[in-house]
């Protein structure tokens, strides 16, 4: 008698909490603070659902409240960041690492010409094209959902199979997830990017360590971090800017800026009214594929 096995079950169609609470975040800025804005994700509130829509309602409740403000200024200032460095680029390419319900594969890089991969877990890309249709977004040919794990370190051979001219650089940005991994699992990851073309370019964002968090940081960090845990996403990797810039230049990335997120948005925030101050919560670092040295190169030819 033969058996045959049993089809694998599908993933869970599935968005974890925080990426619906990064995209509120970005959705209530647009509503709560004042004007000029840090950042216009005028998709981000048409993607939330059922899902997102209690924590839009949260921060249009208490939009002073400091956790919540805090909330709403590390989403838009790392996306701004990155965003201002993908405008920048030569690159035609742009990857999104850990996407969630990230627009900006729509808004910046599909309209500019540049082909888009987003990647996030399988049931994660599934919610978000459930996401999309919902909303009536049609994704254009130019951005491509691409499930992978990040922890698997075949994750840029899933982009290759998806599209990627693995001979052409790449701008990636990796906004709001290495918290969620493990150190090692970080250094994995930029081995990884490490691979792409040289001239290939990485934002990334991590949590701050304890002792470089201020008052509100620290507030932050515990309410949000305990929340986090509680429905299955736990911190993992709290790292200086100067043990992340480590990390990425153990991988042989060069790396360009690595600062505290609130040093890097505090000129746009000086005269502002609203609730949105330079909380020290995060460091983003952007770093960058060297060019193989002479050496390299000539050994790569032989
Ligand atoms: C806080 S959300 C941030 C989403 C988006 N980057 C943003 O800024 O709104 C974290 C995202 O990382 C994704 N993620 C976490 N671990 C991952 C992994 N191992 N592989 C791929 N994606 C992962 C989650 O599914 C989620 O969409």
């Amino acid at each position: 008698m033969t058996t045959t096995p049993a089809p694998a079950p599908l993933p869970t169609s599935r968005l974890g909490t925080t990426a619906y609470a990064a995209a509120a975040a970005r959705a209530a800025h647009l509503e709560v603070d004042e004007s000029p804005h840090l950042l216009v994700d005028d998709l981000a509130a048409s993607l939330l659902g059922d899902g997102g829509a209690g924590f839009l309602g949260y921060q249009r409740a208490y939009p002073d409240e400091p956790v919540l403000a805090t909330a709403r200024l590390w989403a838009v200032a790392r996306s701004r960041f990155a965003e201002e460095r993908l405008v920048a680029s030569d690159a035609r390419q742009y990857v999104v690492l850990g996407a969630g319900l990230d627009t900006s594969a729509l808004r910046v890089a599909a309209p500019s010409g540049r082909t888009a991969f987003e990647v996030d877990l399988p049931g994660a890309s599934a919610a978000k094209l459930t996401a999309l249709a919902q909303a009536n977004v049609v994704l254009p040919d130019a951005v491509r959902l691409v499930p992978a794990d990040l922890r698997d370190p075949e994750w840029p051979a899933a982009l290759v199979d998806a599209g990627l001219d693995p001979t052409e650089p790449a701008f990636v940005a990796c906004l709001g997830v290495t918290m969620y991994l493990t150190p090692d699992e970080v250094r994995e990851l930029a081995l990884g990017v490490a691979t792409l073309a040289p001239g290939s370019e990485l934002v990334l964002d991590h949590v701050l360590p304890a002792g470089l968090r201020d008052e509100v940081g620290e507030t932050y960090a515990r309410g949000v971090a305990a929340v986090a845990a509680q429905v299955g996403e736990p911190w993992r990797c709290e790292v200086a800017p100067r043990q992340m810039a480590a990390f990425l230049s153990e991988a042989g990335l060069a790396v360009e800026q690595a600062v505290d997120l609130a040093d890097a948005v505090a000129p746009l925030l000086r005269d502002r009214t609203d609730a949105l101050r330079p909380v020290r919560i995060a460091g983003v670092v952007h770093a960058r594929v060297p060019a193989p040295s002479p050496r390299q190169a000539v050994g790569a030819r032989s």
